[in-house]
């Protein structure tokens, strides 16, 4: 399974080299990457199969729901088969095999290719937003603020994510009720796959640490970051972050 983390995506050539040398199958989670590239190459063309998704917090939507993308012909009729409750190809309401009702509307799909139309305009307006970002928070003490770039992809800044340092006194949910109490809202990082109650209550990751998604989920949060947000918006943002930062 390949992710990619909040704009950026992660270096896919060790993944995809290991997937290689033991023949296993890759499952491209390039769920927040419309319009990113890796080495050039688009996000969501490097999975035996690769998804997307169209939640209302990604750079387009169709309200919820998502996409599958294969070039496997095989792989998209199982697909188009279990998303539509596995009727047998020409005897409808019988069915081979469990499935589930997983389609999309035809009302979301237009909705979707209207976007699509627009992917281009958004990613130019996300990194806009994220060079203001960028620019205003540069140079505030203990807070990391994410990469422009890496050598082989330019963050679209899907989500603006900055993580606090240990030097910082209080944590995210701390800082995050802070700026809520100036009318700033935000959102925390998601929460360590091993911490999850529902997995441990499975038994599973017993006494495992992992420190450093230990420290992002408690430590990283993010700043506002909507297509709708104004320049002055931003501004005022930014403003509240260093306050915050300062005290
Ligand atoms: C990396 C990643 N994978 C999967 C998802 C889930 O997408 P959905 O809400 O469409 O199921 C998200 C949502 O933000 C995500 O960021």
């Amino acid at each position: 399974m390949a992710v990619h983390i909040y704009g950026l995506p992660i270096d896919m050539a060790p993944l995809l080299d290991i997937a290689r040398r033991y023949g296993l199958k890759v499952i491209e989670d390039a769920a927040e990457m419309h319009g990113q590239t890796y080495h050039g190459r688009p996000c969501g063309s490097f999975g035996d199969i690769s998804i997307f998704s169209f939640y209302p917090n990604k750079h387009i939507t169709t309200g919820e729901g998502g996409m599958i993308v294969t070039n496997d012909d095989h792989l998209a009729s199982e697909c188009r088969s279990l998303r539509n409750l596995c009727f047998q190809p020409h005897k409808r309401f019988v069915h081979e095999r469990l499935g589930w009702n997983l389609r999309m509307t035809n009302l979301q799909a237009a909705l979707g290719v209207a976007q699509l139309e627009r992917l281009p305009e958004f990613v130019q307006r996300k990194r806009q937003m994220g060079a203001l970002y960028q620019s205003g928070l540069a140079g505030v003490s203990g807070l990391q603020l994410p990469l422009a770039s890496t050598s082989y992809a330019e963050n679209i800044y899907w989500v603006f994510g900055v993580i606090l340092d240990a030097s910082v006194p209080f944590d995210a949910e701390e800082a995050m009720r802070r700026l809520g109490k100036m009318g700033i809202g935000t959102r925390p990082f998601f929460w360590s796959m091993h911490e999850q109650p529902v997995f441990q209550k499975m038994g599973l990751f017993c006494g495992e640490r992992h420190p450093v998604s230990e420290n992002m989920s408690r430590r990283g949060f993010y700043v506002p970051s909507g297509l709708g947000l104004t320049q002055e918006q931003q501004e005022t943002v930014i403003d509240a972050v260093r306050t915050i930062m300062d005290s």
